[in-house]
């Protein structure tokens, strides 16, 4: 069983980024019993004063001077993608235990490096979040392996969402430099089909989509995903802003929150106001450490987050995450299966941080670590390259 929040001394640990999603990793061990924050790292004098006032906690623009701070004992890292490969090894040879947001690299060469890296250092290191986190997914797994609705066959996924019109840095618009859905959102999904099924991926066939010139990066994909031990799944992703599935999920968020119903196209005719790739950037770089979270992540009760739809068939049933738990369709009806209840401002972020202390206290290896990071990134690359060559590609 992983720690509980208060058993063990606190983890005390450093964060690499105070952007998005360091912001709301932050928010979210704030209240933590098992974690201590004291220090940041990033490049943003006005987060890191934020940071600063807020935790009375070191501050640096120094990767280094953080990591050379003896009373760290770990780093979230949630830079932008391309330092991940960099940043982990020197944490690694710090002797500093990683959370490391996905992707864990842009190349598996890269992921060879951070796992020699981490093995080296006899450090942990878990990649996430993912939201095969998500309270959700895992308790569909638990269902899934208890084998009570009797052998997994298959699984449909989809979520349809206005990624690519939020604001924008140049490179998350450039593939080769790890834009687009393909590094970004593309590994929530795997590492839930991953999850779910419990076997690694076999084939893939894929289709990608890059519609707007203006955002010349993948914003949609449909993959058709073989496993190992016979399942097979279909996945869709669309960041074109039309349909939003949030719609068919009662209007609860990604983050589990209310969002105002009936945004299409919101995320669009905003950005169709910024003139500049600059002035985009700069709206991006707004909603660092310091800002309030997006109002895209919702407020009021909190429900369960999610990934869009994901419908997962077994022969003796089919399971689909509900707003507070599972629902259960079986020949008798439908039932609901409880999921434990939300924790943190969104769900799923905390558990992330209990996967690696748990690896830390030897309790439980972790499922999401460095290895892991780099069979989802090895399948989001072959989604690149089956799409490319038009067949399908065997892993
Ligand atoms: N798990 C999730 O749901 C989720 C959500 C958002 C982002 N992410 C991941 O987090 C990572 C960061 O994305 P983001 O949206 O927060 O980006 P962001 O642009 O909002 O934040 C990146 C931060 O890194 C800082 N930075 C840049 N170079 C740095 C350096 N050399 N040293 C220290 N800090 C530096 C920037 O100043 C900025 O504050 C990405 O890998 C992304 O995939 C994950």
């Amino acid at each position: 069983m992983p720690v509980t929040e208060s058993e063990g001394p606190p983890l005390r640990l450093g964060i690499v980024g105070l952007g998005l999603a360091g912001s709301i990793m932050t928010h979210n061990l704030r209240q933590h019993a098992g974690v201590k924050l004291v220090g940041a790292c990033d490049l943003n004098a006005s987060a890191l004063a934020a940071f600063a006032s807020d935790f009375d906690a070191f501050t640096t623009t120094d990767l280094n001077e953080l990591l050379a701070r003896p009373e760290l004992d770990a780093v979230y890292i949630a830079t932008p993608h391309q330092l991940h490969r960099q940043q982990a090894e020197l944490a690694a040879q710090a002797g500093k235990h990683i959370v490391v947001e996905k992707p864990l690299a842009l190349t598996l060469a890269d992921c060879d490096q951070i796992i020699a890296a981490v093995d080296a250092g006899g450090v942990k290191l878990v990649v996430g979040h993912t939201h095969s986190f998500d309270p959700a997914v895992a308790r569909m797994a638990e269902v899934i392996a208890s084998g009570e609705l009797g052998p997994l066959r298959m699984i449909n996924s989809f979520n349809y969402t206005n990624f690519l019109y939020r604001p924008r840095r140049p490179e998350e618009l450039d593939t080769a430099l790890g834009g687009g859905i393909i590094f970004n959102q593309v590994p929530h999904q795997i590492d839930s089909l991953r999850l779910l099924t419990g076997s690694p991926v076999r084939s893939v066939r894929a289709a990608t989509g890059i519609w707007d010139s203006d955002r010349p990066t993948e914003g949609a994909y449909q993959a058709f995903v073989g496993f190992e031990n016979g399942v097979s799944a279909t996945v869709t992703y669309s960041g074109y802003d039309y349909f939003d599935s949030d719609e068919l999920h009662g209007w609860i968020g990604e983050g589990g929150r209310v969002k105002s119903p009936g945004g299409w196209g919101a995320a669009r005719r905003q950005l169709a106001d910024v003139a500049t790739a600059t002035a985009e950037q700069a709206m991006r770089q707004s909603a660092g450490y310091g800002a309030p979270l997006p109002a895209a992540l919702g407020d009021g009760d909190q429900f369960q987050p999610h990934f869009g739809t994901t419908i997962a068939s077994c022969e003796g049933g089919d399971l689909r995450a509900s707003t507070e738990g599972l629902y259960c369709y079986r020949a008798g009806g439908r039932s609901e299966i409880s999921v434990p209840a939300p924790r943190g401002v969104i769900p799923g972020w905390c558990e992330v941080i209990d996967e690696l202390r748990a690896a830390i206290h030897g309790q439980a290896d972790a499922t999401h670590d460095a290895r892991w990071g780099r069979e989802t990134l090895r399948v989001c690359l072959a989604i690149l390259e089956s799409a490319k060559i038009n067949q399908e590609v065997s892993l």
